[in-house]
């Protein structure tokens, strides 16, 4: 079986797509890949979909075929394959948590070990960045790497992920809009808003920035409620850039009125999941989410 992670950013994400920081750590879950002999098929149970690795199928017309086929055109391989793979998520997909960097990564690991590929990490992350610009349009990379490398830390597209040392773990509620993120579409909005009135657009990246250095700093001294206040601050921003929804704001107001010190939509927006930060209280956030009808966890990032 070959897997990957999911991920969460805590804070940045959107400005991350312009060469800002982001702060993000691997969910230790996000998906996994089991090879079957066979002909080069893809299989996602879960969404009864099957695709075969050659151009020309109805397929096609899928984002989920044409993100494959980006994945075996990268690693080099034709169309004769003597294995089928089947994808499980063990995250929410379209939620915001990364599950399509985490087929891309998981799908490329088992394409490299079926037909004994000598591909390095990096070209593991080039296939997986092909199929995430099909998926996404305009990556920034995060949701790769993370899924690639696991860890916790500040995320530049220059850089990298530079690992950040927590003083503890830090426990996040996570709670599902119920609606679907839409991450090409919110990127789009924001470069629109960006041609459009560039000044204040690029005002609001450097305060995310800011908040995002608050936050590591915050992480690594185990101040959560500033690491909370952090977070409000960048919904706030995100909301001003037009990537979050009523749902997504619903889920920040009854997370705060359960005593939570801080919430924002995490990922592309438009919908996808909320999480919030509420040091022993968590359980009190994820009941308020769910007697309201929405699905929610308790998770943990930023451990060893
Ligand atoms: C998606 O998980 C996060 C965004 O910043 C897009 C990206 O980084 O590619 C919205």
């Amino acid at each position: 079986m070959h897997a990957a992670h999911g991920k969460v950013i805590l804070l940045g994400e959107h400005s991350v797509v312009y060469g800002h920081p982001a702060l993000a750590g691997a969910l230790a879950d996000g998906a996994t890949v089991e090879l079957q002999p066979g002909s080069g098929k893809l299989r996602v149970p879960a969404w009864t979909l099957e695709v075969s690795g050659v151009d020309g199928g109805a397929e096609e017309q899928t984002s989920i075929g044409r993100a494959y086929r980006a994945i075996r055109a990268r690693l080099g391989l034709g169309i004769a394959s003597p294995v089928d793979l089947t994808v499980t998520f063990l995250v929410p997909t379209g939620a915001g948590l990364g599950s399509s960097a985490a087929m891309a990564v998981a799908v490329a690991r088992a394409l490299k070990a079926a037909h004994g590929l000598s591909a390095t990490d990096e070209d593991l992350a080039d296939a997986a960045m092909a199929s995430e610009t099909v998926v996404h349009g305009k990556p920034s990379g995060l949701d790769h790497t993370v899924a690639l490398k696991g860890g916790f830390g500040i995320f530049t597209r220059a850089g990298g992920l530079v690992p950040v040392r927590a003083a503890q773990p830090v426990t996040l509620v996570i709670g599902h809009t119920g609606r679907e993120r839409d991450t090409k579409g919110r990127v789009q909005r924001v470069a629109e808003l960006h041609a459009e009135r560039g000044d204040e657009i690029r005002a609001r990246f450097v305060a995310i920035a800011q908040l995002v250095e608050r936050g590591r700093v915050a992480v690594m001294e185990g101040n959560a409620g500033e690491l909370g206040s952090a977070m409000n601050e960048n919904q706030r921003h995100l909301q001003a850039l037009e990537v979050s929804c009523v749902e997504i704001e619903r889920l920040c107001a009854i997370a705060s009125d359960a005593g939570a010190a801080g919430a924002k939509l995490t990922g592309g927006g438009g919908g996808g999941c909320v999480i919030a930060l509420a040091p022993g209280r968590e359980n009190v956030v994820r009941d308020a989410w769910e007697r309201a009808g929405h699905r929610a966890f308790v998770t943990t990032v930023g451990g060893q």
